[in-house]
């Protein structure tokens, strides 16, 4: 969600700041702001609505300078994108601002108490109730800033990460997390501060990531500390992040997304490495070395994931079924943890998340390990908070991924399920040798196939362009497919707004053939698998009512384009493997339509990379 970055040490805060921010634009992009502490001791603010190169523009006549500084990018929850909602928030006095990632649940009670002891409010928002109330601690008990933000977040009910510098105190910056990531950069004499280490890297490779109720307190000249909110000292163990810049910058694509698209064959081959030996005959995974026991004694695995992660979700599922005959149910996040579910010892639960932060996914997690499930995460985002909260887990290894939209996050879920399933039916002895070895190698020859669909992305754009014109598509799979459309469909409505349904092609009769006519554009995934008679009769059905078909079909089929109106050839591979390979032109061609109709491809609107609220 919102975007926090924050620097204190000696050099020029605000080109830190606004580089930061452009860093983490992906997390929140509806408003910016920064607050500085200047040469004079000045605490100012300045924020607009936009993006971070409209506060760039908003601050070039401004009093930019100073060595301390907090930053934000918003995406709203509680009032309307405008300036005077954007973060930082002043405190009355004017002496404290804040930034802050997260909801404050209980604001609207807490307001009310302050404005009854005649705090005057500004903006809309849940996060200046958070530090008018620090202010109002600090004068009532005389308290310093640390004490103060301590007294207030032990009033504080809801999810937050936040950052305060005071006036009065202007060699300082206090930092907190409940829920938030918030990630400290430690260089010489100075500190740094982000939602993720991509602000940060270019700085300095040592971090430590807060805890849940950890606040930080960041000073020039001495060591970070680390407290509570009881003022108990916390662990505050230094790591080292390996991120490169070149991970987090656009590498001559135009947009993020083309290049995590492009990214793929080496982001799988990165997956694979050191799990899959070069002769393709093995699949290792520490995770299911160390808890052998706890996964192969498994009754049921239960995957709990959002969005695109869910539907990497629904293809571990058939994965894992086929190859390690576990029952498994793969539940939203969101509904799995309000509904009190039947789930406790002897159950695994599988979380995948690519940020490893999604809320509804992390609070999924904790549920299940407090009735005693164990608990195997699938992320991506190093010592984020899920892996944190985890028994164990396989990080999938894809670098960071900017875009909104999530691709390249895709493909290394589904070939982590796929290791993960094939590892697991090694040792339980319920995968054939031979299944075993043709999947290893099918998986190992995936990035090459991946490149040979790349090279179709002009002829993808092409098409694209004819198919701009429409206000619904329909994506139609069966089996392995299936969750491929639900994803293509997903894909095509968040970057261009183009409402899409995803549907298993059988399911078609019952309900989305009424709404098939010339102008209706149906994406058919028809590879050459079992299925593929009764698929071939749904392209007949849609082409009958004079549907415009788009069929992704196996190299050399000549049935089927001889009735699609496009048609995309795919290498071949096993069906389990499809995956992998019909969803690229599909993130191919949501991206090319979204272009041709102008959108923000990276930033689309409304979306947040990383959904830190429920
Ligand atoms: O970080 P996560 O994988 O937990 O995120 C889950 C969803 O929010 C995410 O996949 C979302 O659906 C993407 N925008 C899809 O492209």
């Amino acid at each position: 969600m919102c975007g926090i970055v924050g620097y204190i040490g000696n050099r020029e805060a605000f080109p830190i700041l606004v580089k930061g921010l452009k860093r983490l634009e992906y997390r929140g992009y509806d408003s910016a702001g920064v607050a500085l502490i200047s040469e004079g001791n000045n605490l100012n603010v300045y924020k607009t609505k936009g993006k971070v190169a409209d506060l760039e523009a908003y601050c070039a006549d401004k009093d930019i300078t100073g060595s301390v500084g907090i930053a934000h990018t918003r995406w709203a929850t509680h009032g309307e994108p405008s300036s005077v909602n954007a973060h930082p928030h002043y405190s009355e006095s004017k002496n404290l601002a804040i930034i802050h990632n997260g909801i404050i649940e209980n604001y609207a009670d807490l307001k009310k108490k302050l404005q009854e002891n005649g705090v005057v409010f500004r903006s809309d928002t849940d996060t200046e109730v958070l530090v008018q109330l620090v202010e109002y601690i600090q004068n009532k008990k005389e308290v310093d800033l640390l004490t103060a933000v301590q007294v207030a977040l032990h009033q504080v009910i809801g999810a937050y990460a936040v950052a305060l510098l005071d006036k009065n105190n202007p060699r300082q910056i206090i930092a907190a997390r409940k829920q938030s990531p918030l990630v400290v950069g430690i260089g010489e004499n100075e500190f740094f501060l982000g939602s993720d280490a991509s602000p940060i890297v270019e700085y300095t490779d040592k971090v430590v990531y807060l805890e849940d109720g950890n606040i930080a307190v960041m000073a020039p000249g001495e060591e970070l500390k680390v407290v509570d909110v009881f003022n108990e000292k916390q662990n505050a163990e230094v790591k080292k992040v390996n991120l490169n810049l070149g991970q987090i910058e656009k590498g001559g694509y135009p947009h993020f997304m083309l290049k995590e698209i492009f990214e793929q064959p080496e982001c799988l081959k990165t997956c694979m490495l050191g799990r899959i030996n070069s002769e393709g005959s093995h699949v290792t995974l520490s995770a299911v070395l160390d808890y052998r026991k706890q996964l192969i004694s498994a009754k049921r695995i239960i995957i709990v994931a959002c969005g695109t992660s869910w539907h990497a979700g629904l293809i571990g599922k058939q994965m894992i079924e086929n190859l390690c005959r576990i029952p498994v149910e793969v539940e939203y996040a969101s509904e799995f943890r309000y509904r009190n579910p039947v789930v406790g010892t002897g159950d695994v639960v599988i979380a995948i998340s690519q940020s490893g932060e999604t809320a509804d996914t992390l609070a999924a997690v904790k549920l299940a390990k407090e009735k005693g499930a164990f608990i195997y995460g699938i992320c991506n985002a190093v010592g984020s908070s899920i892996p944190r909260a985890t028994d164990t887990g396989s990080y999938i290894h894809v670098g960071p991924e900017i875009g909104v939209a999530s691709t390249k996050a895709f493909t290394g879920q589904v070939t982590v399920l796929t290791m993960l399933a094939l590892a697991l039916g090694n040792v339980m002895g319920t995968v054939s040798h031979d299944d075993y070895i043709s999947i290893v190698k099918g998986l190992q020859a995936i990035p090459d196939k991946i490149r040979e669909v790349l090279k179709l992305n002009e002829r993808i754009a092409d098409l694209s362009r004819t198919f701009t014109y429409a206000r619904n598509f329909l994506y139609l799979g069966r089996g392995f497919s299936y969750p491929v459309a639900l994803e293509g469909a997903l894909k095509l409505k968040e970057i261009s707004y183009i409402h899409a349904e995803g549907y298993p092609a059988a399911e078609m009769k019952h309900g989305p053939i009424a709404l098939i006519d010339s102008d209706m554009p149906v994406v058919v995934i028809a590879t050459h698998n079992d299925l593929y008679e009764k698929v071939l009769s749904n392209i007949q059905e849609i082409k009958a009512r004079k549907g415009r078909v788009i069929a992704l079909v196996s190299k050399g089929d000549d049935t089927i384009s001889k009735l699609a109106d496009e048609v995309i050839e795919l290498p071949d591979t096993l069906e389990c493997l499809e995956p992998l390979i019909a969803t690229i032109p599909l993130q191919l061609m949501a991206y090319h339509v979204a272009v041709c109709k102008g959108k923000d491809v990276d930033q689309p609107r409304n979306l947040a990379k990383s959904v830190t609220v429920e």
